[in-house]
């Protein structure tokens, strides 16, 4: 990679040729922040662990195949309805418009609209922000397979690279938020989430959420529980993610991957049991964590929706629904949306 060129808002800018730039914030920043981050959350009575921090390399693989399973209906549902935008979506957009991501992953997806973009346009700008460095590799790859493409990574949060994106220029953005991962937020911090994504967004810019619908109890937690014990597998990477970074000692033996469907909240909760009682020493966290037998740590809730919260949440913060776009089955939706 070709070191940096300018500094701006605290953040490095990589340029490696025409059509490929990142941008990511200082080393320090990030590895002070999950240190910090860790040492709270895991140093109380409920103890959790930040589901942003299953995404190092391994976890961002894992993912990828958590989406390929036969129980994870998600992201196959949701690339179905992308499939079908094709016709729909070029009368929301025009060719000024610039594509967005957040969280861009390595998926499918991301092409299935930039083939709506690409034929649209002469150059087509992307913009994915992701705090993985996966997201360096994808572009790649991308750029392999689209003459009329350009490149500019974020490398961070979804708010640090939003902030970002607010400050950079006039460009209009089409905003992605794929693949439910809105539903790790709570209802009070999604909300927050949507305001400052709606604070960030111009009035001609545009917003497109998929979000999970809320189903049979069944279908939900065998999703979150795959027979291959692939989804186990992930959730237990975070521990050996935070072994390799924070200089701990967990044995990933003592522990087992626990979720379950909570209806009365409308979301699967994902834990990691601890198999005996047990300490750890977390040394970049400076803690020592002790652990009772059957003891959970939390690591993710994932929220699924009807049709009418969707519309009540994102008209309270600020937007208006443009178009509702759902699968056969009603299992999963993509909404776009502007600011009202
Ligand atoms: C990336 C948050 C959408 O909640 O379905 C998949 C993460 N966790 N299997 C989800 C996940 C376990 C996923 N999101």
């Amino acid at each position: 990679m070709n070191e940096t060129i300018q500094k701006n808002l605290g953040y490095k800018k990589y340029v490696i040729d025409s059509k490929l730039q990142y941008f990511k914030p200082h080393a320090s920043k990030i590895e002070k922040t999950f240190a910090e981050e860790i040492s709270s959350s895991l140093n109380r009575d409920s103890k959790f662990i930040a589901p942003k921090f299953f995404y190092d390399k391994k976890g961002s693989d894992l993912f990828e195949k958590i989406c390929t399973l036969p129980e994870y209906y998600p992201t196959r549902t949701e690339i179905d309805i992308l499939k079908n935008l094709h016709a729909e979506l070029p009368s929301f957009i025009d060719k000024s418009f610039r594509l967005v991501e957040l969280g861009s992953g390595a998926s499918v997806k991301t092409r299935l609209i930039l083939d709506i973009f690409t034929q649209m346009q002469q150059t087509t700008e992307y913009f994915p922000i992701d705090i993985s460095e996966i997201l360096t590799e994808s572009s790649e790859l991308l750029l392999q397979d689209y003459d009329n493409l350009r490149i500019t990574g974020i490398i961070d949060t979804y708010e640090g690279g939003l902030e970002f994106l607010k400050n950079y220029d006039e460009k209009k953005n089409l905003i992605l938020f794929l693949g439910s991962s809105f539903g790790n937020f709570s209802p009070s911090d999604g909300k927050v989430f949507l305001e400052k994504i709606n604070s960030t967004m111009k009035s001609g810019d545009l917003f497109l959420i998929g979000l999970d619908l809320v189903k049979d109890s069944q279908i939900l937690e065998s999703a979150y529980n795959d027979t291959q014990g692939v989804t186990a597998e992930f959730n237990l990477n975070v521990l050996s993610r935070i072994n390799d970074e924070l200089d701990a000692d967990f044995n990933l033996n003592n522990f087992s991957h626990y979720s379950i469907y909570n209806k009365d909240n409308q979301r699967i909760e994902m834990y990691l049991k601890s198999l005996v009682k047990q300490s750890v020493i977390i040394s970049k966290s400076n803690l020592s964590l002790n652990l009772e037998k059957n003891e959970l740590i939390h690591t993710e809730h994932s929220h699924k929706y009807t049709l009418e919260q969707i519309r009540t949440l994102l008209e309270s913060t600020g937007f208006k629904l443009n178009h509702v776009w759902l699968d056969d089955n009603t299992h999963f939706s993509l909404t776009l949306v502007s600011k009202n």
